[in-house]
């Protein structure tokens, strides 16, 4: 008995990223049936699985080897691999190709009234963020002590509820930022899609790889 093998590529079922991750599939010639409740696509044409799943899972699912790729952040990417290094797991990945779409930095903004004069006026401040560990990083980095609280989502409404001083979370046109009375302060991480596969393919995944990423590029270069 043969099993035919199959490429598995994990992307995000619902957010920022999915919607130009599912058209990135279909251009490259991809025919998929992505029923709204089908979180294992097969493709038709191709020797591939589309495995949707939420973003911030992405990045361990690739790094333990059950998909053989991802379309992540970097943002989601670099906070996963610091923790799973902090926790000695395994954080091992190959950036297969940037993608250009889904743009965005990771900012610290604080409330409008703040009088912010450089890093030093957040020395001892509380912020909210869903990346801890890129803002541990930065902090560090910049000789700044923070604390933060973790929240993953909705993190522009820690400091009116008394949650957090400022925020570190993700701004793209900063209409959220204004909704909610906050500036940006600070940029920490700029970020885009990415590509990424474990360490190493087997040869039958790295030749249906071999003519999936030509066309990748292929969508990416008509864009620009
Ligand atoms: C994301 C992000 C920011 C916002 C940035 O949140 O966490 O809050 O989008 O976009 P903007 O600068 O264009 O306003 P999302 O809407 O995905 O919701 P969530 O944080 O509650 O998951
Ligand atoms: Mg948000």
């Amino acid at each position: 008995m043969t099993t035919e093998t199959r490429l598995r590529i994990a992307m995000q079922k619902s957010g920022r990223l999915s919607d130009e991750t599912q058209q990135l599939l279909k251009r490259c010639g991809l025919k998929l049936n992505v029923g709204d409740r089908r979180l294992l696509a097969h493709v038709t044409n191709m020797p591939i699985d589309i495995m949707r799943v939420r973003s911030s899972d992405i990045p361990g699912l690739v790094m333990d080897g059950v998909c053989d790729l991802g379309i992540v952040g970097d943002n989601t990417l670099e906070e996963t691999a610091l923790e799973r290094e902090l926790l000695g797991q395994n954080s091992a990945y190959t950036k297969t190709t940037g993608l250009n779409f889904g743009g965005c930095r990771l900012s610290l903004a604080m409330p409008e009234e703040f009088n912010y004069t450089g890093l030093a006026s957040l020395d001892g401040l509380r912020f909210a963020t869903t990346y801890p560990q890129l803002m541990k990083r930065f902090a560090k980095e910049n000789g700044i002590n923070v604390d933060f609280c973790l929240l993953k989502g909705s993190v522009e409404v820690a400091p009116r509820v008394g949650l957090a001083d400022g925020i570190c979370d993700l701004v793209s046109t900063g209409a959220t930022l204004e909704a909610n009375g906050l500036k940006e302060v600070e940029v920490i991480y700029r970020s885009k899609a990415s590509l990424i596969q474990g360490v190493e393919l087997a040869p039958e995944k790295q030749a249906i790889l071999d003519t999936l990423l030509p066309r990748i590029q292929g969508v990416m270069k008509a864009k620009e």
